[in-house]
Order: C-alpha cells, then structure tokens, then sequence
C-alpha cells in the first residue's frame, strides 16, 4: 500500500539554525506514528512542513504521493492539521467550527459539524466559549476542527499536552477509534509513555536528526531483548562492564547499580555468581527489572549528548 507521507533527505534552517538535519522518514498507511523527542527537537518543525506552512531547504515531502512543495490547494484535503497553538477564546465550539468548515469550503456543514462534534465528544458542549473550556476540551475542539474535512491523514501536534491521565485517555480512545475508520495519524510527543500504548510505528528525533524508527514491535523487542538488574552493595564499575554480557553499569539517583544486559535468558544466578567471584563485589540486595521503552528512549538521547559533550 502506499504511504500516507514519505520524507526524503529532508532539512529545514531557520537563519542559521538547523532545525532538521537531513531527515527520511515513511509513515505507513493506516498507522498511528509516534513521533517523539525533546524539546526543541524538531517535531513542530517536521508537522509545520508537511502541512504545507513552511518552507524547506532541500529535500522530498509527499502525502499520499504528492509533493507538498507544488501541490495544488486540494491537497489540503488530504491532511488534517491540531497544531500546536490557541484556539480563539470568543468563539462557542460550534460557531468556530461553522466558520473553519466555510473556509475549507465543506459541503453538509451542518451534518459535518455535528458528525465530528459527536467524534470527538463536544457535542453537548457546542455552545459553550472556546475561553471556558478545559485544556482537554480544547484539543478536542482542535482534533474536531482537524477532522472537518475528513481527510485520511491526521497531524497532531502534542495533542496530549497538559491533559491529565483521564483526558489522555480520552484522546487516545479517539484516536484509536479514527484508526478503525481507516485514518493514518501522526502525533508528536515528548512523552513517550503517552503514545507506547497506541502508536504502531515509532521514530525518535533530536537535534533534527532522526536515531530511530520503525515498527514498534521491532523496536520494543530490540529493548525486550535486554534485562536489567538493580543491584545495592558496593563495587568495582570498570570490573562489572569487563563481563562479556554488560551493556551498561550506572549508579541511579538512590545510589544503586543499575546493570543492563544483552541477553535475557542470562539467567540471575549467572550474574550475581559473576559478580561475586569475577568483580569481587559486596552486595546487599539484588533484584531484575524490564527496561521500558521509556528509559531507552532516554539512554538513546543521554548517550547521544555524552557523545557530543566528548567530541
Ligand atoms: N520560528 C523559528 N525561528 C527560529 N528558530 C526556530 C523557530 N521555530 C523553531 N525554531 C528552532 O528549531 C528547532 C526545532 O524546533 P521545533 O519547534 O520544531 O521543536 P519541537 O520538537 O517541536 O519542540 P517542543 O517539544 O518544544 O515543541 C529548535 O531549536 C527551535 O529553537
Ligand atoms: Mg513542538
């Protein structure tokens, strides 16, 4: 099938920053892509892009095939866009949706408005000021407003930003559901536990460079293949990571080792023995962890940053 958007070699300045450095990505169709990073990684600047509002440096961006830099208005139709900005606070939901839908020229505005009101569950809401509501609220407006046009790919900037788990919840609920409608969605976030539970496809940017992408399987069975022990006592670090087995031996904040490993069948008896014999350590409790998608998404950036601090 073919892709819903295909980034090639893509950069992006703005005056002597470079935003994106050189970046592909492919976002299947029908997937929900997690786009995640930092602050200031270039999220925004990536979404901004394929929606046609800024202008690059040098590379390729298609949407369903067609090149964003010459396509004609109707491409607008293919996407719809929650940016990552405030709604206007003097207007009732339903109202600003009224005129949002006038000026993509919708058909049916009533129907349409309705249709996606009740999606996103506003409807009873509709009269209510845009000022009044909660941030929840808010990006639900922003999410109906992105659906007016019933376009078949959703880009959505942070639309979990300031919600709390409930509202979370609520928003991912949507999303999913606009899956099964067949919609392919890509959402930013710097939170990466916020999109781990839906997101079908992953791609982690920093510092407008793209470290991973993928499949999320194939990324979380990347991380599942490795172990982690939490180990308290004392010990020579440079002894530990001597182990054929060891990818990392930190110290954590409550002063602990923490030691991750590249096998996972290592089985504990093996390290702790190998600890005790071969490192000679003093260790007062020991127990296993599973690393999450959440520290390897950190370990990948700290790493990173250690190299260029060393370079
Ligand atoms: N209008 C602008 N003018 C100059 N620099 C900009 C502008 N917009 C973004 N940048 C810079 O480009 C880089 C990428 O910013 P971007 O907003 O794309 O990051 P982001 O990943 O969306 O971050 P956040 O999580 O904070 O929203 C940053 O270094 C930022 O300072
Ligand atoms: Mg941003």
């Amino acid at each position: 099938m073919e892709a819903a958007v295909e980034i090639a070699n893509l950069s992006k300045n703005y005056g002597k920053i470079r935003a994106l450095d050189n970046i592909s990505l492919t976002i299947p169709s029908t997937s929900i892509f997690g786009y995640l990073g930092p602050n200031g990684a270039g999220k925004t600047t990536t979404m901004k892009v394929l929606a046609g509002l800024l202008h690059y440096n040098q590379g390729s961006v298609r949407i369903f095939g067609e090149e964003v830099k010459t396509a004609p208005a109707s491409q607008k139709r293919l996407f719809g866009f929650l940016p990552d900005a405030t709604l206007p606070r003097n207007y009732k939901i339903e109202r600003f949706l009224r005129v949002s839908a006038h000026m993509h020229s919708i058909s049916d505005l009533e129907n349409t408005i309705r249709s996606v009101m009740q999606k996103v569950g506003l409807f009873n809401l509709r009269l209510r000021k845009i000022g009044s509501l909660s941030k929840g609220q808010k990006q639900r407006v922003g999410l109906a407003n992105a659906l007016l046009a019933d376009p078949p790919l959703l880009i959505l900037d942070e639309p979990n930003a300031g919600l709390d788990p409930l509202g979370r919840v609520k928003i991912l609920q949507i999303l999913k559901d606009l899956v099964t409608d067949g919609k392919t969605i890509l959402l930013s976030s710097h939170i990466i536990g916020e999109v781990d539970k839906i997101a079908t496809d992953l791609a982690i940017i920093h510092q407008g460079k793209i470290l991973e992408q993928g499949k999320r399987e194939s990324i979380t069975k990347e991380i599942l293949g490795q172990s982690k022990f939490i180990v308290g006592g004392k010990m020579d670090i440079s002894r530990v990571k001597s182990l054929d087995y060891i990818v990392s031996c930190d110290i954590d904040h409550l002063n602990r080792y923490v030691i991750q490993v590249t096998d996972e069948h290592l089985s504990t008896d093996r390290l702790l023995l190998d600890l005790i014999q071969k490192v000679e350590a003093q260790i007062q409790y020991f127990s296993s962890a599973e690393v999450s998608l959440e520290e390897h998404f950190l370990e990948k950036i700290k790493n990173l940053i250690s190299e260029e601090d060393s370079a």
